[in-house]
């Protein structure tokens, strides 16, 4: 079932891309995106919430971005537009809409621009009767529940790849029944749809959402993040303990990164992207790239901490240690070497020491001990002594020599 999604997937972004322009079809070619390692990619609402500013001239921008940044060849492949795309209301036929203040050229215009470039689409809603961004009369869009055939079939048929599937709203039906609804209406579109529940860890999506009847490839562990030291560090704790339920095809999603969005120092921004690399977590990019400085762009480009979240392996990180503020994670990779985060979440400077031991490995054998920061080999025994700095995350992948 997963093989045959992933195959599916990839399948229908190559034939999207039949119709594209000669450059676009070149692009499209180097397309290789399924759910066997954790999606990447952009998702505007961490940068827009539902200001004005997210409209199609913002999303095109991004997406001529993602190209000229190298980001989309460091493997951000989804283009995802959040909540408030969509009109307030249905049309005549009960159909969504777009907003065309937004999107004036509609969305399926919008889904061929990102397709001829090599990205795939992605469009929001939710499991309820209105999403969660309250508009007219505090009331949120239309949702999904109980429109589950209707919504599918047009996400479909303006040519989304994907779907976030929000909890708002949802008249306490419970949580597996309305996700399942839309997991088989997703499914009977004949259309492979990259399905990403939201539930934000309420249901514990993570013992029910691989079920073949629901079909997620991720679920969202925890509330929303916000653009702060507090948040992501809260979020962190209460995804990392989840490394059993993660594997191709199925991923604990600890909500989108706010690299860039200039709440946290840089530091605290290499820590984010660590740790939501070694805990094989989607990686989708909430900032506006159009806009994004130089230090931020650096972070999310760093393909070395990026193999690790991709490792074809597929593990998430499992932490080994977590005392006095200091949490050691160690995420097995398909070449046989580990990765490794220290991170140091105290507002103090900390003298840190681990044994190879504690990573699993022997002790008497000689390592390559790469830095995936400071992109630097040392030779070593399998152990690391330091001194963290407050907040900071050391990375490390280490190798049998
Ligand atoms: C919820 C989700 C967020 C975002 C907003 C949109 O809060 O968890 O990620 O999609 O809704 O309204």
């Amino acid at each position: 079932m997963k093989a045959t999604l992933s195959t599916m997937v990839r399948m229908a972004l190559l034939s999207a891309c039949v119709f594209a322009t000669a450059a676009g079809a070149e692009e499209a070619k180097k397309v290789e995106f399924n759910a066997d390692t954790p999606q990447m990619g952009f998702n505007n609402w961490n940068s827009t919430h539902c200001r004005d500013e997210f409209n199609e001239d913002m999303i095109r921008g991004v997406a001529d971005k993602l190209i000229s940044s190298g980001l989309r060849d460091a493997g951000y492949r989804h283009i995802n537009l959040d909540d408030c795309w969509a009109d307030w209301k249905r049309d005549k036929n009960g159909n969504l809409q777009p907003n065309l203040k937004r999107f004036p050229h509609g969305i399926k215009a919008l889904a061929d621009y990102v397709h001829e470039r090599g990205f795939a689409f992605g469009l929001y809603s939710s499991a309820g009767t209105n999403t969660c961004e309250p508009h007219q009369a505090n009331r949120g869009f239309p949702g999904g529940l109980g429109h589950e055939k209707q919504d599918a079939a047009y996400f479909a048929s303006v040519g989304a790849d994907y779907l976030k599937y929000d909890n708002c709203n949802n008249q306490k039906v419970p949580a597996k029944e309305r996700y399942k609804a839309m997991g088989e209406a997703l499914r009977a579109t004949g259309k492979p749809i990259f399905y990403s529940l939201c539930e934000w860890g309420e249901n514990k999506a993570w013992l029910w959402a691989t079920d073949p009847a629901v079909g997620a490839s991720s679920w969202r562990t925890t509330g929303d993040i916000s653009d702060n030291y507090a948040s992501m560090l809260k979020i962190f704790k209460e995804n990392v303990v989840l490394d059993a339920y993660a594997g191709p095809g199925h991923w604990n999603d600890p909500d989108m990164l706010e690299v860039g969005n200039g709440g946290m120092t840089d530091v605290e921004y290499r820590s984010h992207f660590s740790l939501w690399s070694i805990m094989a977590a989607p990686l989708l990019i909430g900032t506006d790239l159009r806009k994004i400085k130089p230090d931020a762009l650096e972070i999310l480009l760093n393909k070395e901490v990026i193999a690790v979240d991709q490792d074809p392996l597929g593990v998430q990180g499992k932490r080994v240690r977590d005392t006095n503020g200091v949490h050691v994670i160690v995420k097995p990779l398909k070449d046989g070497s580990r990765a490794v985060a220290v991170f140091n979440e105290a507002d103090a400077a900390q003298d840190v020491a681990v044994s190879a031991k504690e990573l699993g490995l022997q002790a008497s054998a000689k390592y390559r001990m790469r830095d995936l920061w400071k992109h630097s080999d040392a030779q070593g025994d399998g152990s690391i002594k330091l001194r963290l700095e407050p907040h900071a995350t050391v990375m490390y992948r280490i190798s049998a020599q």
